[in-house]
């Protein structure tokens, strides 16, 4: 049976990629950055999953205006990086793993989350900054990744708890798969931050801080909280948080092991969070 060994958690933003692909993570500004994901690197080495269930948001790349799906699984062989305006990222494409993808399509669908099934896509900032966070620059990335993308974009919104209840199908679905892979399951976006409108620049670090804190401890009440609550403390691109929810909802109910934690402020316009946790 496949299982879910661990969960990861980090912001993207597209500055983060671009520092990446144009040398500059030495730079002053974005030294204490990387810094932050220097064990997390080592760590990507020594547990190499067979397959990353990689929760993130697409930026109006992939869908539009005019198709937004809440819920949608990549079932693709494979992924291309995204033309977000200035060429796509200098990256490896994405290798996905249908057999998987299909699996959990079928399990939580019939376990009642309508998830949209997607055969051909690019994937953007949302998918590719977290890959390069975590894996640096690599010729290759280091398995397949099945891309479940999730609608924080346009309202209305997925709210905390469905999110939560999604994760745990799709940990009920990987236990279901009928081979012995090692999967991650990633959730990406966040922390704090707004890009338009006049709080633009919003940073809150106490209410990062204490959603960190209750995403190890105590998922299933932050659950609870309503999307309002982040757009309030967190930015109109708080929002993303939410996210984190669903790979937390796929670990196992036991306590987990925190094998890491970052924090930082600014990258671009974004609070950076980071987490690793293990099942134990
Ligand atoms: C930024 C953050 C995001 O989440 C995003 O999608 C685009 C830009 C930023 O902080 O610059
Ligand atoms: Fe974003």
């Amino acid at each position: 049976m496949a299982r879910i060994t661990a969960s990861v958690y980090t912001s993207h933003v597209p500055a983060i990629g671009a520092a990446m692909d144009l040398g500059k993570t030495h730079e002053p500004y974005w030294q204490p950055v990387f810094a932050g994901y220097e064990f997390s690197r080592q760590w990507m080495k020594d547990n190499t999953p067979d397959v990353i269930v990689l929760v993130y948001n697409d930026h109006a790349n992939a869908f539009s205006l005019e198709l937004i799906p809440t819920f949608a699984i990549g079932t693709a062989a494979e992924y291309t990086p995204a033309d977000e305006g200035w060429g796509p990222r200098p990256v490896p494409k994405v290798i996905g793993h249908p057999e998987l993808a299909s699996h959990i399509a079928q399990s939580v669908i019939q376990d009642d989350f309508d998830l949209t099934i997607v055969n051909k896509m690019d994937v953007d900032h949302g998918l590719t900054v977290p890959l390069s966070l975590m894996c640096g620059r690599a010729q290759a990335w280091p398995c397949p990744v099945i891309p479940l993308a999730v609608n924080v974009v346009l309202y209305p919104v997925p709210s905390g708890k469905r999110c939560w209840n999604l994760g745990r199908a799709i940990r009920k679905a990987v236990e279901s798969y009928d081979a012995p892979l090692n999967v991650q399951v990633w959730g990406t976006g966040g922390m704090s931050h707004q890009l338009q409108g006049p709080r633009a620049g919003l940073i809150n670090k106490a209410w990062d801080n204490r959603f960190l804190d209750r995403l190890i401890d105590e998922p299933a009440t932050l659950a609870e909280v309503p999307h309002v609550e982040y757009v309030t403390e967190a930015g109109s691109e708080g929002i993303e948080l939410v996210m984190w929810l669903i790979a937390r909802g796929a670990m196992s109910d036991a306590p987990p092991r925190v094998r890491h934690r970052f924090y930082h402020v600014p990258a671009s316009n974004t609070a950076v969070g980071h987490l690793i946790l293990e099942n134990t």
